[in-house]
């Protein structure tokens, strides 16, 4: 017989107002861009948000600015909290249970970069980026596994496409985010059976972000424009839609992929 699909198509899909409801996300790297944006799209779903981030300050006005977007009290700051110490992530947790009850959902995005050539790129400076984007990742994904294993939750990487090719300059950064992909996938396989998923999105040139004004200052829109296959640089939106997606029902047998969210622009080896 033919499986064809029927009006529960439409309820089992993303994109519902209460898609969310009642789900708990973890989000490190919430004060950033594209985490940010991650977490807004999951709570204008009706998720309810922990934002674990480093700096107090940024912590708490980004977290207020988006429990704007929700009941009060849907979104939690934890500051002060470096994912890589990962006692602070257990504390993390243990904050963000008692207040929500459980976590359904994890975003490990917590990133450091910065252009540096090799000459010029202390081993402590290499070693600080792997520290937050790997082993940073792997501390958030551990201090969060009880409650993923109560809810068969599911975990989102944010990795990068620039290992994928050789981007000068990038080299700390690189290396942590391959690390970042193997990790993914090596906890897809590892987890799938015990009803966790876990993948990663993988942003290329997305415009209006911390990382962009980093990498690319000046008139990258316009280099981005001629060099991107699809002729424009990514929104906020690109990230969100994915995400939204990835942690919705209609990704439930979507485990251990990579999506890059760049327009095409690895398979050309652009840079900006
Ligand atoms: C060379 C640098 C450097 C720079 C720091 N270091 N900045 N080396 N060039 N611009 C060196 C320091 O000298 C030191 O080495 C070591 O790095 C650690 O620096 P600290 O400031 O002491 O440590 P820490 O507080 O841990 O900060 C680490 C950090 C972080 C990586 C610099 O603060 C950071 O990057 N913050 C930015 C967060 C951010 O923008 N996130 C978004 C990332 S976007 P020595 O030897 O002197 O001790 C992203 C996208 C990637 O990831 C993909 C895009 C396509």
């Amino acid at each position: 017989m033919v499986n064809t699909l029927d009006a529960a198509f439409i309820s089992k899909g993303p994109w519902k107002s209460n898609l969310f409801q009642g789900k708990v996300v973890f989000v490190t790297g919430g004060g950033g861009t594209i985490c940010r944006v991650q977490t807004e799209a999951l709570v204008l779903l009706g998720a309810k948000a922990a934002i674990i981030g480093r700096s107090e300050s940024n912590t708490i006005t980004v977290a207020e600015e988006i429990s704007k977007l929700a009941e009060p009290g849907a979104v939690l700051p934890i500051p002060k909290i470096d994912v890589r110490d990962y006692k602070q992530l257990e504390q993390a947790v243990a904050q963000t249970v008692k207040t929500f009850g459980r976590i359904d959902y994890v975003i490990a995005g917590a990133a450091g970069n910065f252009i540096a050539d090799v000459a010029h790129l202390s081993p402590n400076a290499f070693k600080s980026v792997v520290d937050i984007d790997l082993l940073g990742s792997f501390n958030t994904v551990k201090a969060c596994l009880p409650e993923l294993l109560k809810s068969k939750g599911s975990v989102l990487f944010v990795s990068a496409t620039l290992h994928y090719y050789g981007v000068p300059f990038q080299a700390h950064v690189g290396a942590a985010k391959a690390g970042v992909d193997a990790l993914s996938n090596a906890l897809a396989v590892e987890l799938g059976p015990l009803g966790i998923r876990c993948n990663c999105i993988a942003p290329g040139p997305i415009e209006n972000t911390e990382g962009m004004r980093r990498l690319a200052p000046g008139d990258f829109k316009t280099r981005a424009a001629e060099a991107v296959p699809l002729q424009r640089l990514g929104t906020t939106k690109d990230i969100a839609d994915v995400t939204v997606f990835l942690f919705s029902p209609a990704a439930s047998f979507v485990n251990g992929t990579i999506t890059a969210v760049d327009g095409g622009a690895w398979h050309v080896g652009a840079t900006f």
